[in-house]
């Protein structure tokens, strides 16, 4: 069978990995991006983010000719777009990456091509990004509930865990929705081409819905967590271990607490929903709220630890992890860079930080050293952020232990 040739426009946590893969399995893939720092590493054989496994597929599959990154689309039979969906500062949905995506491509499109949006977006956005392309290709007809269409348009949302992405990539089922059943088929089989899990078709709006669905169930479920956390410190009582035990009903899984909630995923998903459906979307709206609170309620711990230390001496505290989640490097939207940013602005105390993912610490954090794990004996308050595996193993240091993890500390 002749592998097609596929166009990944945006080569960041998720374009990256689905470009190496598709050149794993034998496609010819151009990536596209506007980083030129991206392109050129990439086309180095090297990679700028981490993610397990995925230096050496990169420098495998650039080495043999089947990926190499630009930043001038070039025709191709599929175009997969995973640009970044942030929202604005009224918690409204920033589709512009999507816009410059669907308009750099648009002047290579030919007959016969397929147009995946990947991209979390919110409800609607496919038949945004049917627009986009049909304006800017009018001689292109677009797929519509009836006739013949020159292109297929469709999505289908990424759903790996950042740190196993090459095994999920592969192993996850897959929903895709088309603009029409024709345009779903056709984009099916482009994830046939290295999908073992199985590709469900839907329509756009549907499909769209499932990806903001899935991390607003995820939030929720937290907010629940971080809720009895709350409480428990209200009245005294180990959340960890309420937990642990409300876990041994054989109908409850309560999920962790945690510091709040990052990554540009789950903490940012549910506005998608509440904007597109204010009035419907209470709890939804609540538990964003609740999860977003938490930072506040950890800084205030680490407040009155502060006071507790500072009659006697000018306090070192040190921070345990920067990610927002375990054992990766990625520190967008986390709230333990939040905390450690408030923390380190404050001046009321030496602040070091331990974050084995980084080799510097990110803006924000000047007056705070990175250090490593041996370096923090002198501390006298010691506060867990983020459970990577380094800090499991590790002996608990001696000082007040602020533990937002549940790791026994
Ligand atoms: N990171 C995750 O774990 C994850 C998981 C599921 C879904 N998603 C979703 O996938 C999408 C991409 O996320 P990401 O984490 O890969 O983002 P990222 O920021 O790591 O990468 C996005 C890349 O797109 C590039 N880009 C921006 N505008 C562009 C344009 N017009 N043309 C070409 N390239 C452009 C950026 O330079 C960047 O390299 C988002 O919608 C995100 O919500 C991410």
């Amino acid at each position: 069978m002749t592998r097609p040739t596929l166009s990944v426009v945006g080569l960041g946590y998720i374009g990256l990995p689905t470009a190496a893969v598709l050149a794993d399995v034998g496609c010819r893939v151009i990536g596209i991006d506007i980083d030129r720092h991206a392109i050129d590493t990439i086309n180095e054989g090297k990679i700028h983010i981490v993610e397990p496994g995925l230096d050496e597929m990169v420098a495998r599959v650039v080495g043999e000719g089947r990926l190499r990154a630009s930043d001038v689309p070039e025709p191709a039979d599929a175009f997969l777009i995973a640009v970044p969906t942030p929202f604005r500062d009224d918690r409204t949905p920033d589709l512009s990456y999507v816009r410059g995506a669907c308009e750099a491509i648009a002047g290579v499109l030919r007959k016969g091509d397929t147009v995946i949006l990947e991209s979390t977006s919110p409800v609607g956005a496919t038949e945004q990004v049917l627009r986009w392309i049909s304006e800017a290709r009018p001689d292109l007809a677009m797929p519509r509930s009836d006739g013949e269409a020159d292109i297929a348009i469709a999505y289908c949302p990424e759903r790996v865990l950042p740190g196993n992405v090459l095994v999920e990539l592969v192993r996850n089922d897959r929903v895709i929705g088309g603009i029409t059943p024709a345009c779903a088929q056709k984009a099916r089989s482009i994830y046939a081409t290295f999908v073992e899990g199985e590709c469900i078709l839907t329509d756009a709006r549907t499909a769209e819905m499932c990806k903001l669905t899935e991390n607003a169930f995820r939030d929720v479920n937290i907010a629940f967590a971080n809720e009895l956390s709350l409480i428990s410190d209200r009245l005294d009582i180990n959340v960890w271990e309420l937990i642990r035990l409300a876990n041994r009903h054989p109908r409850v899984n309560i999920l962790q607490p945690g510091p709040g909630v990052g990554g540009h995923c789950i903490a940012c998903d549910p506005w998608f929903i509440v904007a597109s459906a204010p009035e419907q979307a209470r709890m939804i709206r609540t538990a964003r709220e609740v999860n977003d609170a938490k930072p506040d309620w950890v800084l205030r711990k680490i407040d009155a630890a502060i006071d507790m230390v500072a009659n006697e001496k000018r306090p070192v505290v040190a921070l345990y992890g920067l990610a927002f989640k375990p054992d990766i490097d990625d520190l967008r939207d986390s709230p333990a860079l939040a905390i450690a940013r408030r923390v380190a602005a404050g001046a009321r105390c030496e602040v070091l930080i331990v974050e084995p993912y980084v080799d510097e610490l990110p803006t924000g954090l000047a007056n705070a050293r990175l250090v490593n794990f041996q370096e923090t004996t002198r501390a006298d308050i010691h506060v867990l952020l983020v459970d990577h595996s380094v800090f499991k193993t590790a002996q608990p240091p001696d000082g007040v232990r602020i533990d937002t993890r549940g790791m026994g500390w």
